[in-house]
């Protein structure tokens, strides 16, 4: 990350940031966003023709995206004027070294964190104008989220868990929703388990229920932050397998951040984390 000192509007204590996010995450087990800026050029997804995503509309955009924080020898430049625009159903891989600032960009661009500067569309909308209910409306129903310590509610069942962000996306009927959260659990193979809490399921099926919950809902953005990296490396592949055969269904974005090289090969563009700054990579 990047020592720059600030210049910017604004800076936090980063107090809460982290309860924030885990907040939302609990509520709707979801999040996405719009792309644009200096690494706009894009292919379309699934190894289609190279398309400039500035043509188009975006389904996440950041310009400028810039987050520093308060730290114990002063301001810490964590991002530095990012842009990252990726295309509707577009994969993207976001690489680097740990502590590179690669959850604080998905954070931000799913709006459970407050950028210092800069802009983020995510589904064609605008973050910034947004209060909290505002992004988590915006989220519901269009924003899924897999992440690597799985978060799953420990209180619920897997059913219940799946249902969370269903019951919090308005256009579904409670009938209807018990209906799609049965269904997502049956897709990742755990239509028997439904009835099990969390602490009842191994690493991996805690990962099935919340690649369930991401996508029970028909997101058009995934964000996925090193969803393998507390498995097993024949877990670990069977989770990712589900991941882009559930995304392929969705017709999902899919931003993931990950340490597998493997894992990034199988996105449609890979881009690095490094000084504060994100760069395209081959
Ligand atoms: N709210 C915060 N306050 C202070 N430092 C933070 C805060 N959030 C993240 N950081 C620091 O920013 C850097 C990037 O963190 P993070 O985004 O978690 O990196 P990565 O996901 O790439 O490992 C780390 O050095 C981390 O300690
Ligand atoms: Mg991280």
């Amino acid at each position: 990350m990047g020592t720059r000192p600030a210049q910017a509007n604004q800076v936090d204590d980063g107090a809460g940031d982290q309860a924030a996010a885990h907040h939302a995450n609990e509520a709707e087990g979801v999040g996405a966003g719009e792309p644009g800026g200096a690494t706009a050029r894009a292919e379309a997804p699934h190894g289609g023709p190279t398309q400039d995503t500035t043509a188009t509309e975006a389904i996440c955009r950041a310009t400028g995206l810039t987050k520093q924080v308060n730290g114990p020898e002063g301001v810490l430049t964590i991002l530095d004027r990012v842009d990252l625009a990726v295309a509707p159903g577009e994969a993207v891989a976001i690489v680097g070294a740990s502590g590179s600032g690669k959850s604080t960009l998905l954070g931000l661009l799913a709006g459970l964190d407050r950028a210092s500067a800069g802009s983020i569309r995510l589904c064609g909308e605008a973050l910034e104008p947004l209060d909290e209910d505002g992004r988590a409306a915006l989220r519901a129903g269009r924003v899924g989220f897999v992440f690597q310590n799985f978060q799953l509610i420990p209180t619920l069942t897997a059913r219940e868990n799946v249902l969370l962000p269903l019951e919090l996306t308005a256009t579904v009927q409670a009938g209807e929703a018990r209906r799609i959260a049965d269904a997502a659990l049956e897709r990742v193979g755990l239509d028997e388990r439904r009835g099990h809490y969390p602490r009842q399921l191994s690493g991996g099926e805690q990962q099935r229920v919340a690649i369930a919950r991401a996508f029970a809902p028909s997101p058009a953005v995934l964000f996925a932050d090193e969803p393998t990296g507390n498995l097993d490396e024949a877990t670990g592949g069977r989770i990712i397998d589900l991941l882009f055969a559930l995304r392929e269904d969705a017709g999902a974005a899919l931003i993931l951040v990950t340490h597998d090289p493997a894992l990034a090969q199988r996105c449609d563009r890979r881009l690095g984390m490094s000084g504060g700054r994100l760069e395209a990579l081959g």
